[in-house]
C-alpha cells in the first residue's frame, strides 16, 4: 500500500460482488473500501443487507423480489458511477439475467464472483442462517433451497476457501488498475 505509489480514480466504476451468503463478500468489500478511502478515492458501498433495511425494505427472497432488489441497487450504482464514483456492491444477486441487465445499464461494471463451496459457507455460518436454512426454518435460502447462478464470465473469480481475504482484496484492486479504472501515480516527494 505505501510503496511510494498512490491510487487515483480515472473513471467511475461499479465493482459488483456476487456469491453465496458467507462466501466473503462483505469481508472483501470492507478491505477494498478501507484501502480506497485511505487513497482518497471516492467510494460508496451498497450492501444487500443494508439496502434491504431502507431502499428495498419489505422485499423478500422470491425471484421477483431479489431481482427488484438487484435492479434497485443497480439503478443507484449507475447514478453514482456516471458521476465518477467507485461503487462497491455486495449482494448475493443470484440470477444472471438481473446481473446482466445491470451490467448493460451501468457499462462500467466489474463483476467479481466471490466463490466458496456451500459446505464451506455453511461451516463458517457467520450469521447462523445456514443452520436455520437446513432445518427448514428459513425457506428459499440461496445455495440450500434456492438457486445460485454462477457468473459465466466474471472479470474476476475469487476462491475464498483457498486464499486469505487480504489477498483477494489486493487482486480486486489490481483488476481495477488493469481495467484502467484506477491508476498508480508516483507520490510527489515529501518535503
Ligand atoms: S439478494 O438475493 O437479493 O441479492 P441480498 O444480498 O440483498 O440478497 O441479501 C442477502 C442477505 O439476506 C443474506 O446475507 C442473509 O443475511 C439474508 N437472508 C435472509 N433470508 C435469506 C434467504 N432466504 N436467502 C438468502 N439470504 C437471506
Amino acid at each position: 500500500m505505501d510503496n511510494g505509489n498512490s491510487l487515483k480514480i480515472k473513471n467511475g466504476f461499479t465493482l459488483w460482488f456476487t456469491g453465496l451468503s458467507g462466501a466473503g463478500k462483505t469481508t472483501i468489500t470492507d478491505i477494498v473500501e478501507k484501502q480506497l478511502r485511505h487513497e482518497q478515492v471516492p467510494i460508496e458501498v451498497l450492501d444487500g443487507d443494508v439496502v434491504r433495511t431502507n431502499l428495498s425494505k419489505g422485499l423478500g427472497f422470491s425471484r421477483e423480489d431479489r431481482d427488484t432488489n438487484v435492479l434497485r441497487i443497480g439503478f443507484v450504482a449507475d447514478l453514482l458511477t456516471r458521476n465518477g464514483v467507485g461503487v462497491i456492491v455486495s449482494a448475493i444477486s443470484p440470477y444472471k439475467e438481473a446481473r446482466d441487465e445491470v451490467r448493460r445499464n451501468v457499462g462500467d461494471f466489474v463483476e467479481v464472483f466471490v466463490d466458496a463451496p456451500v459446505e464451506v459457507c455453511a461451516d463458517r455460518d457467520v450469521k447462523g442462517l445456514y443452520a436455520k436454512a437446513y432445518s427448514g426454518e428459513i425457506p428459499e435460502f440461496t445455495g440450500v433451497s434456492d438457486p445460485y447462478e454462477a457468473p459465466a464470465a466474471p472479470e474476476l473469480h475469487l476462491h475464498t476457501d483457498q486464499e486469505e481475504a487480504e489477498e483477494s482484496a489486493q487482486r480486486v484492486i489490481e483488476k481495477l488498475v488493469e481495467l484502467d479504472y484506477l491508476e498508480r501515480v508516483q507520490e510527489t516527494s515529501r518535503a
